[in-house]
């Protein structure tokens, strides 16, 4: 299966995660300051910049796209509860 690099840059930690993985199941398990609430691509708690690698991600549902423009979020923002990890480079992300 394909694995992809996933980098937290706050606390400079980077995990090989694989394919589908969404990034708010690592971000937790690290320790990483991404935050969340409702974890269904709702309340846009978990919004973080991709600083690397956003073409690595999964492409956002209409739900997330919504949610990002509600937030006014720029291109390089994603949810991390629905941003899945789906290419094998290295993505770097971060919190808003
Ligand atoms: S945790 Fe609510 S949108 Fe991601």
């Amino acid at each position: 299966m394909a694995k992809g690099k996933l980098t937290f840059g706050d606390i400079d930690v980077s995990v090989n995660v694989p394919a589908g993985t969404r990034v708010i199941e690592v971000s937790e398990k690290v320790g990483a300051g991404i935050i969340y609430g409702c974890r269904e691509g709702d309340c846009g708690t978990c919004l973080m910049s991709v600083d690397e690698g956003i073409e690595n991600l999964s492409e956002p549902s209409a739900l997330e796209d919504k949610v990002l423009k509600e937030n006014m979020a720029g291109k390089d923002m994603r949810l991390a509860c629905q941003a899945q990890v789906i290419g094998e480079g290295e993505t770097i992300v971060k919190p808003a």
